[in-house]
């Protein structure tokens, strides 16, 4: 386990650089493989999420790979079993991306149910139900889902709540079946936009992302290219509200304002500072902010994955305000963490009413999921005293060196190790995805060389022998 102590009172100065998408990037690591070329991808964040997709991928056979330069590359045309494995299949719920990938390109598909966040219920039936309409015949049994086509044919599907997860899983299946595919009500994330930009350069036909209907006609191959993954919009917002929270005056580079108009607009209802440009955003937190009223929605909305920080952000506003979870409703598990921190926090069914109180205290929380871990991270920094926050291993998930990035902007934070030695079981576990030519250094900090700075370890993913795993849960070996 890895524990964060923060001490709260020091505002923040300085730049900051937004990694990669993580959302992103775990798709376009999927959709690479269903090329048998290499594709090389940049940006991809270094994060333990993205790497359980990479290890995925090693699974199936696939040749993947992070090169000096911090590129992925990926080759799928080793690809030879349609069984995911269960250690890193299990892990993420990018991970799922297995199915539309592997029914694609070998007609068949064996995965269980995904992992990710713990924030509630997350069905895949969206997902499953598009693949019975593009021709599979679908099966879930102890949590394993088999899914098998002779031939996947074009159909028109109905993607049930907006799901992003199902509309890049069926743009993944429908890219190389027979005819066309239509979505309908399809999400509109800028992820999914990056992922069909990509996929159209590796010569798939698909047209319409970024609206609610998208058409995707099939083509025979899918070929090898090169692709920049966009920011992360939720890491670019999370440092923003970071800096509102803490004080001081930070400006948020390779970070694209269009993708974070919601937030924006909340913090400046906030009464907060910004200076936008095309390609970073400057915000003065200089005074307590004032109370908004927060819906999450399915993009251009308010993201779901900035509830959380923004909640912390409203327990210190001069009033009361209202959050309502729309996408995910029982996304407040982690609110007697903030409590304990003296938030006062009211919770009827979905939806928070804050009464913002004019300083939180340190106190020793958990973070029960990343996003909660970054709420709580920023609570922290803005609190009166020392806070411990456990369970931090769960940041590495979506937030490539958060520790290092806040340290360099004057942040009181160190990490530490609960469970020690793991540094060289972590090593292992890195020596596997990055190149001969790549330098590891796992001192103190746990940076990785070649421009690519962890912070953090990719702690998690080496707290069960993956084969073991395997063995013990999947009796057909
Ligand atoms: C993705 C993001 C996550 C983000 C979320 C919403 C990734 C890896 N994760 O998650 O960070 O918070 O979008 O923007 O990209 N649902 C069903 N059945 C399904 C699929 C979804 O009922 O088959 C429900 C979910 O429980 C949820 C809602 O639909 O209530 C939206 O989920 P979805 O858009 O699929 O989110 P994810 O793709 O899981």
């Amino acid at each position: 386990m890895a524990r964060l102590i923060l001490r709260g009172g020091r505002p923040l100065f300085g730049q900051v650089a937004a990694s990669g998408s993580k959302n992103s990037a775990e798709a376009i690591l999927c959709a690479a493989a269903l090329a048998d070329e290499e594709c090389v991808i940049e940006g991809v964040p270094l994060e333990a999420s993205v790497l359980a997709i990479i290890m995925l991928l090693r699974g199936l056979g696939a040749l993947v790979y992070w090169d000096a330069g911090g590129r992925v590359h990926v080759n799928g045309s080793s690809i030879n079993s349609y069984r995911a494995p269960l250690y890193w299949a299990k892990k993420e719920r990018g991970s799922f991306y297995a199915a539309g990938l592997l029914l694609a390109k070998l007609g068949k598909v064996r995965t269980p149910m995904p992992g990710g966040c713990n924030i509630g219920a997350r069905p895949v039936d969206f997902h499953l139900d598009g693949f019975r309409k593009l021709g599979a015949r679908v099966v879930v049994e102890n949590k394993m889902v088999l899914a098998e086509a002779r031939k996947l044919t074009g159909a028109r599907i109905y993607v049930g709540r907006s799901s992003v997860g199902a509309t890049i899983n069926l743009m993944l299946a429908a890219s190389m079946a027979e005819g066309q595919t239509v979505l309908e009500n399809a999400a509109k994330e800028p992820e999914i936009v990056d992922t069909a930009t990509f996929m159209n350069k590796m010569g798939a036909c698909i047209e319409g992302a970024g609206t609610n209907v998208i058409r995707i006609t099939g083509v025979p191959r899918l070929k090898g290219t090169y692709h920049q993954v966009i920011p992360d919009r939720i890491e670019a917002g999370t440092f923003l509200t970071v800096a509102a929270i803490a004080g001081g005056d930070v400006l948020v580079t390779n970070t694209k304002a269009a993708h974070l108009a919601q937030p924006v607009e909340k913090l400046r209802e906030a009464g907060f500072q910004l200076e936008i440009d095309s390609d970073s955003i400057r915000i003065k937190g200089e005074r307590r902010p004032l109370p908004c009223m927060i819906c999450t929605a399915r993009y251009p909305g308010f993201a779901t994955d900035l509830q959380s920080p923004f909640t912390s952000l409203m327990a210190l506003a001069d009033g009361r305000s209202v959050i309502r979870e729309t996408i995910f409703p029982d996304r407040w598990m982690w609110i007697d963490e903030l409590r304990r921190m003296g938030a006062e926090v009211e919770l009827i069914e979905d939806t928070a009413v804050i009464k913002g109180v004019p300083k939180l205290h340190g106190a020793e929380v958990t973070a029960t999921d990343l996003r909660a871990g970054a709420a709580l991270v920023a609570a922290a920094l803005g609190a009166k005293g020392e806070t411990i926050i456990n369970n931090a291993e769960v940041l590495n998930r979506g937030y490539e060196g958060l520790t290092s990035k806040l340290a360099a902007l004057g942040a009181g934070i160190v990490r530490y190790e609960v469970d020690e030695p793991l540094a060289d079981e972590m090593k292992w576990e890195l020596e596997k995805v990055v190149s001969p030519d790549m330098e590891i250094n796992m001192g103190m900090d746990m940076g990785l060389t070649a421009g690519v700075n962890m912070g953090a370890n990719v702690d998690g993913m080496v707290s069960e022998e993956p084969g073991a795993a395997d063995a013990a849960a999947d009796p057909e070996g």
